[in-house]
């Protein structure tokens, strides 16, 4: 009797500890570890996901970095996974917490993802003191849309019948405004940098790489500009002289802020304030003072408009990376009226995209650059 009960609490024994065993290297919870880890998923991420036993839908997708962010969290809600697989990941303080505040508000799957991807800390604060907003992703559901605009583009749509598209756009560059009038700060050179009545450059901003452009090219020899945008624009010169007998010259390059100034006063002075707004851009608010705009002179004339050579650049400068700048059904957008001398560099793939598509740089930089 005492034998066989003996026996049977060695079976026991055994039986329990092999469990035991086969929890600890449990070897199918350690092979979806290393499926999980494969995908990069962090080691909090991992248990959590195991834990609510989501590893078959999570093995199903792409690494997701917002997913990551979200298992990793404490205000992790199991009920809400069907939310956080869609969203996109963006750097936001309790980044869990808040997408849970918005599906309590009745936010749905789509909106709570187009409500993250456009927001900073801030406007998110601000929007989720707000009542609830039916239809947040006809606004926001654009790649360009900004959290932070929402209530402008309700109130520009209200003044202006546009499309929801072009309202994001607009508002974006900030036509809602008037021009000069709270300007967002641009501080670092680069090709493809915005400069306009929105978008101003401090006092002492000097390009990168300026240089004094070869008088051969030049109406004068203070001319000066960005090295790269010189070296396309004396190509772009020669090419044109290939093409039609004649050069492209420099008429005005780089203008620091000090000539810009002086610029704008003489046309004040000579033409008049409305004459001067719409032609010269304030100090600061001058694509001359990025070192990357040209206002070409034809060799052939002292007229550019009509000429061999500005018909050529119209249809070429692209190729060299160069765009215009003001045409004259663009005034709206850009704030400057039409100038067929003003080109500017951005650069071979921006200038391609912009001659096929027809449009400012202002709009292009807007859908393509400004949240990035
Ligand atoms: N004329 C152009 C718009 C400028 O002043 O920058
Ligand atoms: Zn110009």
């Amino acid at each position: 009797m005492k034998r066989k009960l003996n026996k049977k609490i060695v079976i026991i024994v055994v039986v329990v500890l092999l469990v035991l065993l086969i929890e600890i290297i449990n070897p199918i919870k350690l092979y979806n570890k290393h499926l999980l880890k494969e995908l990069h998923y962090s080691e909090p991420s991992i248990n959590n996901i195991l834990k609510n036993g989501l590893k078959d839908d999570v093995l199903a997708m792409d690494y997701n970095e917002a997913l990551n962010e979200v298992f990793k969290s404490k205000d992790f809600k199991k009920e809400n996974f069907n939310v956080y697989k869609e969203l996109e990941y963006r750097k936001l303080t309790d980044f869990t917490k808040q997408v849970n505040a918005l599906i309590s508000k009745g936010y749905t799957k789509e909106d709570v993802k187009n409500i993250i991807k456009s927001a900073t800390d801030e406007s998110l604060q601000e929007f989720l003191e707000k009542d609830y907003i039916e239809d947040v992703s006809s606004f926001l559901k654009y790649d360009f849309s900004i959290l932070g605009n929402y209530d402008r583009y309700v109130d520009y749509l209200d003044k202006n019948n546009l499309d929801k598209e072009l309202v994001v756009v607009y508002v974006n560059i900030g036509l809602d405004r008037d021009y000069y009038d709270t300007p967002n700060k641009v501080e670092k050179f680069s090709f493809d940098m915005l400069v306009n009545k929105y978008n101003e450059l401090s006092k002492d901003f000097v390009p990168d790489n300026l240089i004094k452009v070869d008088e051969e090219y030049a109406v004068d020899d203070k001319q000066k500009g960005n090295e790269t945008m010189l070296k396309n624009f004396i190509k772009m010169s020669n090419d044109c002289k290939s093409a039609t007998g004649y050069k492209l010259l420099v008429r005005s390059g780089y203008r620091d802020y000090k000539s810009q100034e002086d610029t704008y006063n003489l046309y004040l002075n000579t033409y008049g304030k409305k004459y001067a707004e719409n032609y010269v851009a304030h100090p600061g608010f001058s694509e001359h003072q990025t070192g990357l705009a040209v206002d070409v002179k034809a060799e052939s004339s002292n007229t550019f408009a009509g000429t061999k050579e500005s018909k050529w650049l119209r249809e070429n400068a692209y190729k060299y990376g160069f765009i215009f700048r003001y045409a004259n059904d663009t005034e709206e957008i850009t704030g400057i009226k039409y100038e067929s001398w003003h080109y500017r560099y951005v650069g071979l793939d921006i200038a391609k995209y912009i001659q096929e598509n027809e449009m400012t740089y202002d709009e292009y930089y807007i859908r393509f650059l400004n949240n990035k």
